[in-house]
């Protein structure tokens, strides 16, 4: 036997003397001989107090273990990177790549045959994905699940699209400061991830959908008996896993469950950040994602999920209603139901099993879609030569098609001193551009593409405005926001030599992303750029030099560019 603690010995130039030691030192913890016999399936401890929605970690690992020793394996817990959305500085994409790393040689150095990977708060079920396609171990996800949802004053509450409505009420004047106070005691009322389709619950259905997980493990709350069931049968299956070698990662992620993903996504009214995580998990299998393809789906595939912020309800009514299952049975037609999954079963398989529930209204037919089009669309023009991206399903209908003067800034700083300066030279039918906010130039591309409304004209009543930047947008956020652009003003992408005045066309029907003005005064412009002084200065140690030297732009995953490909086949030491 090769497998379980005699798999990757260290290296003393002694093989039988490192199996001894390791064996003498595991005993330290109190197991007998045939437990250390057993295949090893290593659990991904990412509990952290800086981390909320994984909250129920504990009682998770409990049910892994629980199934994994049910199924005649030994489980292994061992502690990676946790990254809590609202915690991490400067912003939890930075930190995405790092914790894949961190994920990705933890399962390469220590012994285990198969691993489950729990995580579920935005970039820890990418971080860990990517990590796995890298390391092409047999491994299976177990999303912490969503909070449940919150009550106020007879509303119900999702984090955080109504965060940041009521923050949006609050600068608008709407609501006083204990008012805020109040809501924010009510807005998380459970441990888990969000529980509106921002991006953990965006993340979670789409590694359901291409196998990587077990059916409704996207759906199931934080807190609710399902989600431990579904722990157990995880461990169980990862027991399996580790005893047969297969299904390898890299047999599941491939050309047909990376497009039934881009249709889930599309169906979901998905977050934009799923687009650039699942660009960056396929790339460590190899597949490029093609934006072209995606957005044809768009055109394509309806919004069939109604849950905020598209929609009007909430991942556990998800749940109730027959879950990613029972929304794959809808997009059947569309998909490719032979591709397989972590249990051994086809896609076809799963969704027979589906259950039917009547008078729900979470899941639509494609005869009845919550909207006849894709959630997002990807734009082309002259302001983005590579991409960008809006989400249409969560836009204002009445600015799909806008000309408007651009109202520029130059950083988040820059956007966060100014914008609610009385004097700042704004009007409602104006473009807010926000630059230097992506993959280099922020650096890690934050969340501040939801640029706020001016506070005079929220206080005015506008609740919308055209806004485009090169950064990102929470998953649970709305807005006619045009994001993601590539390439990114940092490095002379067109963005960077707009200015104040200037007039853009946005056509999300036309698929356009335009400055209006003339080719060579653009050249001029962006030629000019090249010939001025280095326009920040890169950072000199550590990480985030790493980082700088290393990472993709958003159409590319915003994966570093060495660690795409390989898919396991790492021979270098
Ligand atoms: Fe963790 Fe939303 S803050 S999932």
């Amino acid at each position: 036997m090769t497998g379980g603690l005699r798999k990757g010995l260290t290296s003393y130039g002694d093989a039988g003397f490192s199996l001894f030691l390791r064996k003498a030192f595991i005993k330290a913890m109190g197991y007998s001989e045939s437990a250390l016999d057993r295949p090893i399936v290593g659990i991904t401890n990412t509990a952290s107090d800086f981390n909320p929605c994984h909250g129920n970690m504990p009682d998770l690992i409990e049910a892994v273990k629980r199934g994994v020793m049910l199924a005649g394996g030994l489980p292994m817990v061992f502690p990676t990177i946790s990254i809590g959305e609202s915690f991490a500085h400067p912003t939890s994409m930075f930190l995405r790549n790092l914790m894949s790393m961190d994920t990705e040689e933890m399962i390469r150095a220590q012994p285990m045959d198969s691993v489950v990977l729990i995580g579920g708060c935005d970039k820890t079920l990418p971080a860990q994905v990517m990590a796995l396609a890298s390391a092409n171990l047999p491994g299976i996800v177990l999303p912490t699940g969503s909070m449940v949802v919150g009550h106020y004053r007879g509303q119900l509450l999702g984090a955080c699209t109504d965060c940041r409505r009521f923050w949006a009420e609050h600068r608008a004047g709407a609501i006083g400061n204990s008012e805020i106070e109040e809501i924010s005691g009510r807005l998380v009322p459970s441990v888990g991830t969000c529980m509106v389709m921002g991006t953990a619950s965006t993340m979670a259905c789409l590694l359901e959908a291409m196998g990587l997980s077990l059916p409704m493990s996207a759906t199931a709350p934080a807190t609710h008996a399902d989600r431990r069931r579904i722990a157990e049968s995880t461990g169980r299956c990862a027991a399996e896993l580790a005893l047969s070698g297969q299904p390898k990662p890299c047999d599941l992620i491939n050309q047909a469950s990376v497009r039934n993903a881009m249709i889930v996504l599309q169906a979901i009214g998905g977050s934009t950040n799923g687009l650039i995580h699942l660009t960056a998990i396929a790339g460590r299998a190899g597949i490029p994602v093609d934006l072209a393809l995606f957005d044809r789906l768009g055109r394509e595939v309806p919004v069939l999920v109604n849950l905020k912020p598209s929609g009007a309800h909430y991942m556990e009514h998800f749940h109730h209603a027959g879950g990613m299952p029972a929304l794959l049975r809808q997009l059947a037609p569309l998909l490719d139901l032979s591709a397989p999954t972590i249990a051994g079963a086809r896609l076809a398989d799963v969704l027979s099993q589906a259950e039917e529930i009547p008078g729900q209204d979470v899941i639509r037919p494609l005869t009845a879609p919550l909207s006849p089009h894709g959630a997002m669309a990807v734009l082309h023009g002259n302001l983005a030569p590579d991409s960008a991206v809006i989400k249409q399903s969560a836009a204002s209908p009445h600015l799909m098609r806008h000309t408007g003067r651009a109202v520029v800034f130059d950083s988040v700083e820059d956007m966060t001193t100014r914008i609610d300066l009385p004097d700042l030279d704004v009007q409602p039918e104006d473009i807010l551009l926000l630059r230097n906010a992506g993959p280099k130039g922020a650096p890690g591309m934050p969340e501040a593409g939801y640029l706020p409304i001016p506070r005079k004209l929220a206080r005015q009543g506008v609740r919308d405005m055209v806004r485009i930047s090169d950064a990102r947008m929470s998953g649970t956020a709305f807005g006619t926001i045009v994001l993601h652009i590539a390439p990114e003003a940092a490095i002379g992408g067109p963005l960077a030599v707009v200015q104040t005045g200037d007039r853009i066309a946005l056509d999300v029907e036309a698929r356009r992303l335009d400055l209006l003005i003339d080719d060579a005064e653009l050249a001029r412009r962006l030629a000019a750029w090249k010939q001025a002084p280095p326009h920040r200065k890169p950072p000199r140690r550590g990480y985030a030099r790493l980082f700088e030297n290393s990472v993709l732009q958003a159409n590319q995953g915003c994966d570093f560019d060495f660690l795409r490909g390989d898919g396991g086949t790492r021979k270098d030491f």
